[in-house]
């Protein structure tokens, strides 16, 4: 079974690649599950019901966000419009599970491919440099306890390359894939660690790279020379579509290969 996992796509570049390439890296590999992170769908800042809806239209079984969820007001609403065992698509737009109890979402998704394979999704969200989170550590192994499918892929929206390695090695042999995301930086670290468990620590932004992790380049440098706030606005040359595609036995959950992809246009 392939699944392919796109990076945090980052504003209408990053839409725009990943519509020139998701179709043909799918089909070409035979992909059943697609989990693509969309918290910077929207001009860099969240995601809005209407991008969802067009990344469920390109492809997507899943949407996986992070500390940009609650950026657009909208999403809470599309979030609390279907209750926790529909699997329509509202409810296939996840936040990080550990967050604190009441807010609006959830953290899993259960579901099943067209070809009847039980899968589930798991976002969870780094506490090292990041705000707002229960330790994700502990959060996992509450969650994995709860969870019947053997394919089970952790999105671990985090800062820090020490936390979501540790992430890599706490998950190893309990679920198929544990694939870094936020830094938008692809990492060339990606493997399949002892436990039949593929990693890596950062998938990579899909949008443009002539910018700074996606923001217009002289908005940032002129923050970081001046100290000056000013308000930053998504760059759009150069996009790349950054994922990882990634080999697993569905009776096990356990991977046998993980392939980074880079693809610009
Ligand atoms: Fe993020």
């Amino acid at each position: 079974m392939k699944i392919l996992f796109v990076g945090d796509i980052f504003g209408s570049a990053g839409r725009r690649i990943v519509r020139e390439h998701i179709g043909h890296v799918c089909e070409a590999n035979s992909v059943e599950l697609v989990i693509i992170n969309a918290e910077n769908a929207a001009g860099g800042f969240g995601v809005t019901p209407q991008i969802a809806e067009e990344l469920f239209d390109m492809g997507a079984d899943v949407l996986t966000t992070g500390n940009h969820v609650w950026d657009k007001r909208e999403l809470l609403e599309y979030l609390s419009s279907v209750p926790e065992d529909s699997k329509e698509r509202p409810r296939r737009v996840i936040r990080p599970a550990n967050f604190e109890p009441g807010v609006p979402g959830y953290g899993v998704f259960e579901g099943v491919t067209a070809s009847g394979i039980q899968y589930a999704v798991v976002d969870l969200m780094g506490k090292v440099f990041m705000k707002g989170t229960n330790n994700p550590f502990i959060a996992a192994d509450e969650i994995l306890g709860g969870i019947k499918a053997k394919v089970i892929v952790v999105d671990f929206h985090g800062e820090a390359t020490s936390e979501k390695v540790a992430m890599g090695w706490h998950l190893d042999g309990r679920v198929t894939a544990v694939l870094g995301t936020h830094t938008h930086v692809p990492t060339a670290d990606e493997r399949v660690l002892p436990g039949g468990t593929a990693f890596q620590t950062d998938v990579g932004m899909s949008g443009p790279y002539d910018s700074v992790i996606g923001v217009e380049k002289d908005l940032v440098l002129h923050r970081f020379l001046t100290g000056m706030p000013g308000k930053f606005e998504a760059a759009k040359g150069n996009p790349k579509m950054c994922a990882a595609l990634i080999t697993c036995d569905p009776k096990t959950g356990r991977a046998s290969a993980i392939q980074r992809i880079m693809l610009g246009e």
